[in-house]
């Protein structure tokens, strides 16, 4: 059976968009919990400005306290700057994720930049992360819908991509950042990249009008074999209206399932970090 990769977002971008600030002691746990059932990527905090997202200020402490755990697998953090990254490696941090956007208005709302100004911030911060041995994702946000300018076109989405790998990063997430993609438009973007030529593609759908597990199918169909998800579809940016929760861990493990791929999750222990992070929100 050939195995699918997920990694784990709920810390990060489930928690981000909850208006709830969880403790240090509590993200701990549901990063504990999620490991238990078997999810070895999980991006677990944000060396993003504490002004821009409070939820993600306590990421120093979580990742301190993390190193101490001895958990399995990789855990990342989402770093869009220099100072993100000396923060990151403080901590111990071995896998980042940087991060653009197919948008210009998104861009500006969301980092305060331009893509061109964001790419020249992000290329010294892949630079040097490669330079001392760490893991690192791009992400391409907006790259079907724009919550201010509507539909992507693919062809200003694929040089972007190919712009990310050009940088030397491990893997590129594709975002659905608003989760308006059709399978229709997963299908045009994907057909028009040469896998082979680019670092691993991992397709990070929102649930939003529930299109997300249709979108993983034609995902599957292409090739992906990486997805992103969220325990208990939390999830959301808080600069991109409408922007609903990541597609459920669950859903995509059931999903795979059922066409025949397996997966690193135990389903019944997964219940309990869906059963811990529900609480701790409400
Ligand atoms: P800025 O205000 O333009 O930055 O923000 P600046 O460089 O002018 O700095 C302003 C202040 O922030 C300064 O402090 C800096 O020191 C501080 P002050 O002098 O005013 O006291 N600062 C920082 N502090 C801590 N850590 C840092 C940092 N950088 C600057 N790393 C910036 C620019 C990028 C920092 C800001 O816009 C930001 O943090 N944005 C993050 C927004 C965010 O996290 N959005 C959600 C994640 S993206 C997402 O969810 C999409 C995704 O899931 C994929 C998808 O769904 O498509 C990944
Ligand atoms: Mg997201």
């Amino acid at each position: 059976m050939e195995q699918i990769k997920i990694t784990e977002v709920g810390p990060r971008d489930g928690l981000q968009n909850e208006s709830k600030e969880l403790s240090v002691a509590q993200k701990l746990e549901f990063i504990r919990l999620l490991n238990e059932a078997g999810l070895c990527q999980i991006e677990a905090g944000a060396f993003v400005s504490p002004k821009w997202i409070p939820q993600m200020a306590n990421s120093d402490q979580v990742f301190q306290e993390l190193q101490k755990m001895n958990l399995s697998g990789e855990l990342s953090a989402l770093v869009p700057n220099l100072k993100g990254l000396e923060r990151a490696l403080d901590c111990g941090v071995k896998k980042i994720a940087v991060f653009t956007a197919a948008s210009e208005s998104f861009n500006q709302k969301n980092i305060n930049c331009s893509i061109e100004e964001s790419f020249q911030k992000i290329e010294p911060v892949v630079a040097e992360a490669l330079k001392k041995g760490l893991q690192v994702r791009g992400y391409l946000s907006t790259a079907f819908y724009c919550p201010y300018e509507g539909h992507v076109k693919a062809e200003s989405v694929t040089p972007l991509i190919h712009r990310l790998s050009d940088l030397g990063v491990h893997e590129i997430s594709i975002g659905d950042t608003i989760g308006k993609a059709l399978p229709n438009d997963v299908t045009e973007l994907l057909t028009t990249l040469d896998f082979k030529s680019l670092p691993q593609i991992v397709m990070h759908f929102h649930d939003t009008y529930d299109n997300a597990l249709e979108n993983i199918k034609v995902s599957l169909e292409q090739g992906v074999r990486h997805f992103d998800s969220s325990a208990a579809g939390l999830g959301g940016c808080p600069y991109a209206p409408g922007a609903k929760g990541n597609v459920a861990t669950r859903s995509v493990v059931e999903c795979a399932t059922q066409l025949g791929y397996s997966t690193t999750v135990d389903l019944h222990k997964l219940k309990l970090a869906e059963d811990y992070i529900v609480k701790a929100l409400s």
